[in-house]
């Protein structure tokens, strides 16, 4: 059965109430990137970059899945074959509204970006669920000499489980872009992978990306309007 690849940015949780990057009132108006979002930026300052990523985790308290998170997790659990959801997102809102539905088979969530309720050891590279603060001085669970980052993939650092997405892209024959600008690459450059794979693509967010001309099908509204109908009119085909 037809496998579906859909990649995910910043847009599909604005809805909920977590900030984009680059709207006017985006996380990189009132940041600037190489202070709290580069590894060199944490060397030079690590309260300054842990300050700005605990802000955002505990904001996490106070937001929740929207109808497109949960338009996505029936698409997961209804489609006949596999569907993989791949999010720039770093928020646990796909997370919780996947954990709404029952398990299913072939239904998978790919963090490539990290995750903020997720720390990592400076040390040995460890990773571990974390929903309070990190401090510069807060110890390492894994080695007592060593602090915690972020679980978050900074500019000039890979992101996660390339190759898995890499197959998943070369075999889908439905790739969905939602909600993200096409500003960063890799994720920006998952589309033409998906043409080369003879995928059917389809763009659907608030107003055309930078590579909008790539997608054979484009819709633009709120998230939550135009998922839901979108995968509503998947189903019912
Ligand atoms: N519904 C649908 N789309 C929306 C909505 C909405 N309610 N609100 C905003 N959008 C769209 C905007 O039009 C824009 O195209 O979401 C996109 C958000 O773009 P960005 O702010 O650039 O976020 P994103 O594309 O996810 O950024 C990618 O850049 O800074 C890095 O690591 C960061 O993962 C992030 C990556």
């Amino acid at each position: 059965m037809n496998s579906i690849v859909i990649l995910t940015g910043a847009g599909i949780s604005a809805e909920s109430g977590v900030p984009t990057f680059r709207a006017s009132d985006g996380l990189w108006c009132g940041h600037r990137v190489e202070d709290v979002a580069t590894p060199e930026g944490f060397e030079a300052n690590p309260a300054l970059v842990q300050d700005f990523y605990n802000e955002r985790r505990r904001q996490l308290r106070e937001v929740a899945p929207n109808a497109a998170h949960r338009a996505l997790a029936r698409l997961g659990v209804e489609w006949p074959g596999d569907v993989l959801v791949v999010t720039q997102n770093v928020d646990d809102l796909h997370d919780r509204a996947h954990a709404e539905v029952p398990e299913t088979e072939g239904f998978g969530l790919i963090h490539m970006h990290g995750e903020l309720l997720k720390a990592r050891c400076t040390e040995t590279g460890q990773v571990c669920d974390w929903r309070d603060d990190i401090r510069p001085d807060t110890v390492s669970p894994f080695s007592d000499d060593a602090t915690l980052r972020p679980h978050i993939v900074w500019f000039g650092e890979m992101p996660l489980a390339m190759h898995v997405i890499e197959r998943a892209l070369a075999k889908c024959s439905l790739f969905v872009s939602i909600g993200t600008s096409g500003n960063v690459y890799p994720a920006a450059g998952f589309v033409s992978a998906a043409r080369r794979a003879g995928a059917h693509t389809v763009e659907l967010n608030l107003e055309p990306s930078l590579g909008q001309s790539l997608f054979e099908e484009r819709h633009y509204g709120p998230a939550t309007e135009i998922v839901p109908a979108f995968v509503e009119r998947l189903l019912s085909r």
